[in-house]
């Protein structure tokens, strides 16, 4: 059994902060942050919260589903950025679909938060657990910003994106997985909770080791692609679109090259939204599927990076 996509959905606040915005609040320009990341500008949320957001891109892609929200069984969201730890984000998105028969909870593992959702849902399908899953990423990564911070705060945006899959008769998904404990300390954000926080006010704000990170994604998602394809008799020829994790242009062009592959075949967005974390793969799927890219059958392989380390990847047929 696979999970089929059979609605797509995504909602971004319409709040939108550019570069040149950028520019008044920290010492940086739009020449700067364009060449380093391809950014933008990035859409900033006002009242909404993480899980309002999940919910108004859960309803989207409900809708373009047809299926009766009473049918959904299991909810994932993929957040490290919601504004309360209880209830979780997945059970305010169940009340807000009217999914009443599903069981929810968050999976918390930051920009990677999303693939690994839905490496999930796959795996409770092909076991035939679950047949219905809505996989949400949603992230208020303004909430986590140091706002007088150049090297970070111009890279995030804050959105969510969902899937609805739909159990059929197939090639199950094909995926992997990885962390690196070790390496946690490269990209950081303490809980405003936790007793360190009242140590050092700025501990509670993304802290990252840029070049490390950047090192990391270029050298580990060629890998993990390979990996996946490896457990298949498919070559990188016949991926129609590799759906990364919208960090960086840089990352994903330099991705692109050491897997010799055509960029066009890696699309991106991140100039429009910057970073949104565990958003930016459903963000980008729903794009593509309502600008009408996606054809069935296709085959898209996803993959996210980030904090941990974590990796993860997964090839599936649209
Ligand atoms: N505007 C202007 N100058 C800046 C800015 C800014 N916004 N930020 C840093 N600088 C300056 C630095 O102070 C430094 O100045 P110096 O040479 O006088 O010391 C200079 O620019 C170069 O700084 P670097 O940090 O070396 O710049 P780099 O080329 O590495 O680019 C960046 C920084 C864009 C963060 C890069 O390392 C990167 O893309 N890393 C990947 C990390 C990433 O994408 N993280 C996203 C979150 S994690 C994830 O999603 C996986």
């Amino acid at each position: 059994m696979i999970g089929k996509i059979y609605g797509t959905g995504s909602y971004v606040p319409q709040r939108v902060l550019d570069n040149d915005d950028l520019s008044k609040i920290v010492d940086t320009s739009d020449e700067w942050i364009r060449e380093r990341t391809g950014i933008g500008k990035r859409h900033i949320a006002g009242d909404e919260t993480t899980s309002f957001m999940a919910g108004e891109a859960a309803l989207k892609a409900v809708e373009q589903s047809g299926i009766d929200p009473e049918q959904i069984e299991l909810i994932l969201v993929a957040t490290s950025s919601s504004e309360v730890i209880f209830p979780c984000a997945a059970c305010e998105v169940q009340k807000k679909v009217g999914a009443v028969h599903a069981v929810g909870y968050d999976l918390n593992s930051a920009c990677t938060g999303f693939v690994l959702a839905f490496n999930t849902a796959q795996a409770y399908i092909s076991a035939g657990i679950y047949r219905t899953v809505l996989v949400v990423g949603a992230e208020s990564m303004s909430n986590m910003l140091d706002w007088t911070d150049r090297s970070t705060c111009i890279l995030f945006g804050d959105g969510a994106g969902a899937v609805l899959l739909c159990a059929e008769e197939g090639t199950p998904a094909v995926m992997a997985a990885h962390s690196d404990g070790k390496k946690g300390a490269a990209l950081t954000c303490l809980s405003r909770h936790s007793k360190e926080w009242e140590k050092s006010d700025k501990d509670s704000y993304i802290h990252m080791n840029g070049q490390e990170v950047f090192k990391f994604a270029v050298r580990k998602v060629p890998e993990i692609i390979k990996e996946v394809l490896a457990q298949t008799e498919l070559t990188l020829d016949q991926i129609d679109y590799f759906i990364l994790h919208q960090a960086n242009r840089r990352i994903i062009e330099a991705v692109a090259k050491r897997l010799k592959t055509d960029i066009s075949r890696f699309p991106m967005n991140l100039e429009e939204y910057a970073n949104t974390s565990a958003a930016t793969v459903p963000i980008l799927l729903d794009e593509m599927n309502r600008k009408g890219e996606l054809e069935r059958g296709q085959k898209l392989m996803l993959s996210g990076f980030g904090a941990g380390l974590t990796w993860a990847a997964c090839l599936f047929e649209w």
